[in-house]
């Protein structure tokens, strides 16, 4: 009970910012999406350096490759974690317009999160990790972010269930999505002496995370900013809400079986991984007519919520060319025999997930970190420079590695030439490569600037 009490909602916690309402959980959620930000900056620095690294062998670096890499991989799904974090508790207190439960319990939960992703990239660095890919840290630090995702459900559920009747569907769905991101997490923390079920857990964060929880807290937010910047109407952009969320947990449960063909898993799973792929496509053909007839319409003004747009159509497009069309290429049965694990899958996993999972993050973060001010006309500028950079870059970065995986998959794979002899001829891809991640960074950076400033201009009005 006194724990309970510890963390439960207190007293007085709103005041105004101009006319709008400031909850404090809005207020934390600004540390939530700074940190991400400040760790994809990280990201993209120690990415470049990795893949330099793949192009000048010799290259002096204090961490070796592998580890750099599982650095960068644990970094792909942990700053969009602690993000889209944040970017819950704003939106979910912006849609119900009332305060969390308990903002003290989202203070702990930031800094578990915060605690526990330092310490896997930190023993990571040290070179101590446990070598199952994507999720390298050891298996302790995953019961930590399990703790923080179990503090944020409770916390999100009581919200919700302090008025019953003011529940939104976009409110319900992103906390849904957090659900399932700690329910999806939680069989990793242990180890299986069956390689089968050891893959097919690890696939529920690398698949289901990515396609069914992140898709759920995505669209939530999507959801609130197209109701409060006007794009669209609230009685059509629920519908499209309704369709999303349904689609995604079908979508996302059944298409996990493009990941499971090659660990051991019944043939049905090639059937249903390839065909139910397709179903993910129809909410984000929707979203794309909504936004259409909504910029046709409606003149967005505010140039913070043009940046935010910016960055959310640069998601929209990635999820249907390199997340939805490329990924249902990639699984057709035959197609997937010749190219499993060559470049085309990095190809993809960069447009799928920074394309998709990664823009919609940003977009929100920056939407959190700039409430209370509106860029200048230069500051704009320089705020739709840095997404021009990191779409060039992206788009350079994955082609290259596109071309390289076509090329790998025909020499090697089809006509057998000896893999070290093919793995010269890829030498210049991944030079174009890296100098798509060098654009990329500096965009990144640049992006990261804005953000900053942003964050600095709105710290003392909160
Ligand atoms: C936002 C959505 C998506 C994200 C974030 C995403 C991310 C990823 C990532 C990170 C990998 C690499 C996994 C590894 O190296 O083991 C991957 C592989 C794969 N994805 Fe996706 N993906 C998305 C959507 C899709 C869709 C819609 C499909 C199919 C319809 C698909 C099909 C595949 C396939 C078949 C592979 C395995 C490739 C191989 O065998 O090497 N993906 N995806
Ligand atoms: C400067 C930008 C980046 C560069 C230069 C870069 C480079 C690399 C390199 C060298 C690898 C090792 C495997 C390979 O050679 O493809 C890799 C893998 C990967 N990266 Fe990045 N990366 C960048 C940004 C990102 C971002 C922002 C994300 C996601 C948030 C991401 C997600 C991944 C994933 C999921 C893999 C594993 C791919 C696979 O399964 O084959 N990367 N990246």
């Amino acid at each position: 009970m006194k724990l309970f009490k510890l963390f439960s909602f207190r007293g007085k916690v709103e005041k105004s910012v101009g006319q709008k309402r400031q909850f404090i959980a809005q207020k934390i959620s600004r540390r939530y999406c700074f940190s991400a930000v400040s760790l994809f900056a990280l990201q993209s620095v120690v990415a470049l350096l990795g893949a330099m690294d793949l192009v000048i062998p010799d290259l002096p670096s204090p961490i070796p490759f592998e580890y750099g890499r599982s650095i960068h991989l644990a970094l792909a799904d942990l700053w969009p974690l602690i993000g889209t974090m944040g970017m819950v508790y704003f939106f979910t207190t912006a849609e119900l317009n009332r305060e969390i439960y308990s903002p003290r319990l989202a203070r702990w939960q930031y800094g578990i999160a915060m605690l526990f992703s330092l310490s896997i990239f930190g023993t990571l660095a040290l070179r101590i990790g446990n070598g199952r890919e994507f999720l390298e840290g050891l298996p302790i630090f995953y019961v930590g972010i399990c703790l923080a995702l179990a503090l944020a459900s409770y916390n999100l559920i009581r919200t919700l269930l302090t008025d019953k009747r003011n529940i939104t569907p976009a409110a319900a769905t992103m906390t849904v999505g957090i659900i399932f991101l700690l329910l999806l997490l939680l069989p990793n923390t242990i180890t299986y002496s069956n390689p089968i079920t050891d893959e097919a857990t690890k696939f529920w964060v690398v698949h289901l995370w990515e396609e069914m929880a992140f898709e759920l807290t995505s669209a939530g937010f999507i959801a609130t900013f197209y109701i409060v910047s006007g794009l669209a109407p609230r009685a059509q952009v629920e519908k499209w809400l309704y369709l999303e969320a349904v689609l995604a947990v079908v979508g996302g449960l059944y298409g996990t079986g493009h990941h499971y063909y090659w660990i051991g898993f019944p043939s049905i799973w090639l059937v249903l991984g390839s065909l139910l792929g397709l179903v993910e496509v129809i909410p984000v053909g929707m979203l794309v007519h909504m936004t259409y007839k909504g910029l046709k319409s409606s003149k967005i003004r505010s140039k913070r919520e043009k940046l935010t747009l910016w960055l959310l159509l640069s998601s929209v497009f990635y999820h249907i060319t390199g997340a939805s069309l490329l990924g249902l290429f990639i699984s057709i049965p035959w197609i997937n025999l010749y190219m499993h694990g060559t470049y085309i899958t990095s190809g993809h996993a960069h447009l799928a997930l920074f394309g998709t999972l990664g823009f919609a993050v940003l977009a929100g973060c920056y939407y959190v970190l700039s409430r209370g001010s509106e860029p200048t006309l230069k500051g704009y500028r320089g705020g739709v420079l840095a997404v021009i950079l990191l779409n060039s870059g992206l788009i350079t970065m994955s082609s290259a590695l596109l071309v390289a995986g076509f090329m790998e998959t025909y020499l090697w794979r089809i006509l057998g030439m000896d893999f070290m002899e093919v793995s010269l001829l890829l030498n210049p891809y991944l030079i174009i490569r890296a100098m798509g991640g060098a654009m990329y960074t500096l965009g990144d950076l640049l992006l990261f600037w804005h953000i900053f400033k942003a964050w600095q201009a709105t710290k003392s009005k909160k």
